[in-house]
Order: structure tokens, then sequence, then C-alpha cells
């Protein structure tokens, strides 16, 4: 599906956020493995939680979900069975490598497979902590296809993480979990804590300590967890295209409800503001452990800031909007230490060179990161322009928007992808004024 952006948008009114991804694939996950009853409220019915979903049921988890929405956890006489078809995960990082470390702890014997981007992917990451905690996984050099056969675990294992990533942090905490052993992880920079707010949620025994200025999370093997209802918040991943659509566009404000406010997350709102965002945070308030609120956004003359350091892992994902934002926004903007971006659902850092490159933003490529040279006015461009998503939901959600600042209508190729984590993208868009056509 390709998408066609429209001229002379005005960003207004009101829009839900929908459901948090992270936070989504995480609940089934350990809401699985408690096998107790359980509701879960706000989930995102987007590709990768689905195709989480489906792997968990493949496996036995027997996950229901009724005509509203809302996803039932059942509990079942085996917690997980081995199943003999390969377990597809589609485009989903978070889903295969948490899904990894939490069968590696059951000793299940399973297969692993997932789309050509996923497929691409490096897996070792996560798969050398879990040999290292026993855990007996053949890959085909660190990529998919995967297989796991039951082995058994060491009684303690301690892990300092040598890429930010809360994937590899995620993955070995529920091969603790599952496998009941202690785990101590050393956190050097902080990433997105979900898990750990989550595993306290259900009363997990988790502590976590600063050390030398690193992150020192505890999981001990004695853990007895309790269901209970669970609201996924927002995902402010997704929030972010509305936001920078709002700041850019001639908007008349617009608020967003329900938007996850983790700090492990929120570094996109720190960036926007220092380039010059107005952007009012509403109605703090807990949902199940994350902390969550409402925005009042609105239109903003942006300028050029630097990104680099500690803030890089808390906005790795919104890294492409931001781009947007850079470009729209007067002056340079210099994005550093974002190599990670080269490995996500696409090499993002050429995604977005490439875009600029067809709409003629002036920019400079690094290893790790790029400047930006931006300008506030509208972009005037040649028709028909088409861009490539390269498959990559964030970098086609991300030219959809640049788009409000173009002269003329853009086309970015082959959208699919963009219902892997907001499904109701078009449509949520629409409502707030920005018509995309199919
Ligand atoms: C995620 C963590 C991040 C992020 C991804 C989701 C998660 O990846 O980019 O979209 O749910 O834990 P890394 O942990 O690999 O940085």
């Amino acid at each position: 599906m390709n998408l066609t952006t429209s001229v002379n948008n005005q960003i207004f009114g009101s829009a839900q956020c929908p459901g948090d991804k992270s936070i989504s694939q995480r609940v089934l996950m350990v809401g699985a493995l408690m096998n107790q009853e359980m509701k879960v409220d706000g989930f995102l019915h987007g590709e990768d939680p689905l195709s989480t979903m489906n792997a968990l049921n493949q496996i036995g988890a027997g996950i229901t979900v009724d005509e509203s929405g809302l996803i039932y956890l059942h509990k079942r006489k085996q917690i997980f069975d081995n199943c003999e078809q390969a377990l597809y995960f589609g485009n989903s990082g978070t889903g295969l490598r948490l899904m990894l470390g939490l069968t590696s702890g059951m000793g299940l014997n399973l297969s692993f497979c997932g789309d050509a981007s996923l497929s691409s992917r490096p897996m070792s990451r996560v798969i050398n902590p879990l040999i290292e905690m026993g855990a007996d996984i053949k890959s085909s050099n660190g990529k998919l296809p995967i297989s796991l056969s039951p082995a058994s675990f060491q009684k303690r294992y301690t892990y300092e993480l040598p890429v930010a990533s809360a994937q590899v942090k995620s993955s070995i905490l529920l091969a603790g979990l599952a496998s009941g052993i202690g785990i101590k992880i050393i956190e050097p920079i902080q990433t997105r804590d979900h898990t750990e707010r989550m595993l306290k949620n259900f009363g997990a025994n988790l502590e976590i300590t600063l050390q030398d200025s690193k992150n020192v999370i505890q999981l001990s093997p004695s853990n007895n967890l309790q269901a209970k209802d669970y609201t996924v918040v927002g995902d402010i991943s997704s929030a972010a295209f509305l936001i920078v659509a709002a700041l850019i566009s001639n908007s008349s404000g617009l608020e967003i409800t329900n938007v996850g406010m983790n700090p492990s997350r929120t570094g996109v709102l720190v960036a926007l503001k220092k380039m010059g965002a107005n952007i009012e945070v509403k109605n703090q308030r807990l949902e199940s452990g994350e902390p969550c609120a409402d925005l009042e956004v609105k239109r903003s003359i942006l300028r050029g800031v630097e990104l680099s350091g500690e803030i890089i892992p808390n906005i790795i994902d919104e890294i492409p909007i931001l781009s947007i934002a850079a470009a729209f926004a007067d002056g340079e903007t210099l994005i550093r230490d974002a190599a990670e971006l080269r490995v996500k659902e696409s090499d993002r850092l050429k995604a977005i060179s490439d875009g600029f490159g067809s709409l003629g933003i002036i920019h400079k490529n690094f290893e790790d990161g790029m400047s930006i040279i931006g300008n506030s006015n509208m972009l005037s461009i040649k028709q028909p322009t088409f861009l490539e998503s390269h498959d990559d939901h964030r970098i086609a959600m991300s030219f959809l928007i640049a788009g409000l600042k173009c002269s003329k209508p853009i086309t970015v190729k082959d959208c699919n992808n963009i219902f892997t984590s907001f499904p109701n993208f078009i449509e949520l868009i629409s409502s707030i004024g920005y018509k995309l056509e199919k």
C-alpha cells in the first residue's frame, strides 16, 4: 500500500494515543508465565504484539481476545508446551528477543523465524548471554532461523550489558524468571525499564540500585508473582508522530490523551522542548505502575539542537521523527552516538538520508548519526516525489508527517508496515485534519 499526502492541512482536535508496543508484548509474556487469570486493557492490536500473542498461543498460552479488544490470560494445566512448527515473529525484534529468553528459561524445544527484516537483524546479543546462562541455542551465525533445545541453567547469572538494550536486559530477566535462577544485570546506560516495572507490579522480588553511576538490577530466585488486571498506557513513540505533526503544521493546537510518560521514554519531549516546542503535560497519573499523562501541543517555530550521549537510548525509536522535526527547524541539528539505528527494522540512518536526498533536505552522514541543516519554511518540491519506506514503519510514518510541510503531495511506498506499531494511523491522522490517500 502506497500512501500519498495532501497539502494545506491544519492539525487540530484531540487524539487518543494507541497502546504501548513494548508494554503490550511484555504483559502477554509475563501474564502467560504467571499462569493465572488476568484481563488486559489498552493492548496494542498491532502486528508485532499480535505475532507475539500467536507465538505464545502456539506453545499453549491460550490467550483470548473479546470483541472490544480486551485480552484475557487464563490458568492452564501446563504453563507451556513444545511446538513442532516454528514460532513466527514477523517484524518484531522485541517479540523474538524476549521470547528467546522466556522459552529458553522454560527449557522448551522450539524453533523461531520471522520476516526478511527480522531475519537480517543481530540476535547474538541475546543468544550469547542466554548460552552463558546454560541455554542450548543454535542459530545461523547469530541470526534467524534459531532453534532451542532443553538445557539446565546455572544457579546465578551476572551480566554487564555491552550494548544499551532493553531487549537484551528483558530477555535475560525473563529467562531468569522462567528458570527460577537469580539474576544480576549491570546497565551502564539506562534503557526503558518496562520489564522491571511490570515485574514489580506483579510482586517480583526485584531490586534496582545505583552503583558507580550504573543501574544494578537484581532479580532474586524466589518469586511468587500475583496476577492482577493490567492497563497498558499509550505509546509515546506513536504519540511522537502526532506531536511533530502539530508542531510543524499550520496547527490550531492538538490534545493527545493517554501518553505513557515513563522517564526512560520521555527523552523525545526533552529533545523537542530543547528545540523550542510548546508542549504542556497535563493530568499526570499512574496506570499499572507506569506514568501516563495528556499532552497539549501547540504549533512552534523549532531550532536545531545536538542530540548525543546518554539521551540516545531513550529516544532511539524517535530519531526518525526527530530528524523530520530537525529538517523543519531553523539551523543545524547534530545527531551522534546513534549507530544502533543501523540495526533496527531498517538501517534507519541510511533510510532517513535517502528520504532527505529525494526531498532535497541538506544533511551530512556519519557512521553514528547525521547533521541536518533545517529550515522552518514550507519545503518546495518537485512532483511526483516517491519515497521508500525501506520496509520500516517508523520511516514510513516519519516521511508521511514530513508531507505536512511540503508544497506538493508526496508518496511513501509500501506503507503496510505501519500496522506493526500504529494500526489506526491513517484514520487517526485523518480525524485530526490530515488526509492520506491510498
Ligand atoms: C524495545 C527496545 C528498543 C526499541 C524497540 C523496543 C523494547 O530496542 O528500539 O523498538 O521493547 O524493549 P533495544 O532494546 O534493542 O535498543
